[in-house]
């Protein structure tokens, strides 16, 4: 295997919807790869991966579980960039422990060890869910990356992915302020888009909820959309520009999720799909291009119109509809 010492990254959960178009993006721009996937004899996690343009001499592939801390530092080991997405998205019984703790001791074990390793810069993909809803954030401005999404409403509503995202986050900036390890987060609204793995789930998933006519309850932490291809594409910027700094917020527009649902509907009305009529999510206030900072690096988003036509046709050509 050929190794570019300066090219080397570290990308954990590289088997994942954002994670295997990075490591595509990364191996079209010349890079090595280690990518973790939770389990190495899992063809679904694999195979999609190695069958990659360069993938034979430039990528290679380690086992690693968040909480198990012997697998965290060979993976990182010999990088000089690590781009943090292993998450886990869902624990139907005992979230704190089954999802809070990894996301939020998963991140430290990677951070800890990027700073034992010498990494110059680790790329963690928090979300748009860290950001809002923010009952402090003040009526009639538009959202920025100042904004912190408030941990306590989730708790009582029970919802705990973005409780994960929040505290994984701010446990980052506070390892980084201590540790002096460069970190900049990235935060996506919903990513939707082309599915290079062979399963689909997560946000996708939930797309293809709506086209079926589901209700899903995403009012309290959707606030915009991006193209799985533009996350992937902001975070090699984000590790390749030092001047990069913080948070940033990466979604084509703030738009509330009753524009998705019915942006869908209005694009393919051969679907049973739900118009939202009602105005639900009133403490959200719609803007173009609120990534300012990413767009600031050189990046184009895709629109919402071009995001969906784009997922629904993946959707098709994979038979998931
Ligand atoms: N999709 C979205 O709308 C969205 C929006 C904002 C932020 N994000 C964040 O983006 C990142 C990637 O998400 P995604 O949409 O690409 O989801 P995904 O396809 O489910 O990818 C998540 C990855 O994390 C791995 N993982 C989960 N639990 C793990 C554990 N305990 N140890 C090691 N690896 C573990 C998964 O491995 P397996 O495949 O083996 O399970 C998978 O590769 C996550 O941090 C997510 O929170 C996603």
């Amino acid at each position: 295997m050929s190794v570019k010492g300066d090219k080397c990254v570290c990308v954990t959960g590289g088997s994942g919807f954002i994670g295997s178009w990075l490591v595509h993006f990364l191996l079209e721009q010349g890079y090595t790869v280690h990518a973790t996937v939770m389990d190495l004899k899992n063809e679904n996690e694999t195979k999609h991966l190695m069958a990659m343009d360069g993938a034979a001499d430039r990528v290679k592939l380690f086992q690693m579980d968040l909480l198990d801390p012997s697998s965290v530092l060979a993976p990182i080991k010999g990088t000089l960039g690590v781009f943090h997405l292993a998450s886990p998205l869902t624990a139907e019984k005992d979230p704190e422990d089954l999802l809070v703790k990894p996301a939020v001791e998963g991140t430290l074990k990677v951070l800890r060890a990027a700073k034992e390793c010498g990494v110059k810069r680790v790329v963690l993909t928090s979300s748009s869910s860290a950001i809002a809803p923010n009952p402090h954030w003040p009526i009639d401005a538009v959202l920025t990356e100042e904004s912190w999404a408030d941990v306590d409403t989730f708790k009582k509503h029970n919802v705990w992915y973005p409780v994960s995202k929040i505290l994984a986050e701010q446990a980052a900036w506070n390892f980084s302020e201590k540790e002096g390890l460069d970190v900049v987060t990235i935060c996506p609204g919903l990513v939707l888009g082309p599915v290079l793995p062979p399963k689909v789930y997560g946000s996708v998933q939930l797309f293809i909820y709506i086209l079926k006519g589901i209700q899903v309850p995403m009012e309290s932490l959707y606030i915009g959309c991006v193209d799985v291809r533009d996350v992937a594409k902001a975070m090699i910027l984000l590790h390749e520009n030092p001047s990069a700094k913080g948070r940033h917020l990466c979604e084509e527009a703030i738009t509330r999720f009753s524009d998705l649902v019915n942006k869908i509907c209005d694009l393919y009305p051969e679907y049973q799909i739900k118009r939202i009529e009602e105005d639900r999510q009133p403490w959200l206030v719609r803007a173009d291009n609120p990534s300012k900072k990413l767009m600031d690096l050189g990046l184009e988003f895709s629109p919402m119109e071009t995001i969906i036509k784009d997922t629904v046709d993946s959707l098709k050509s994979k038979g998931c509809i």
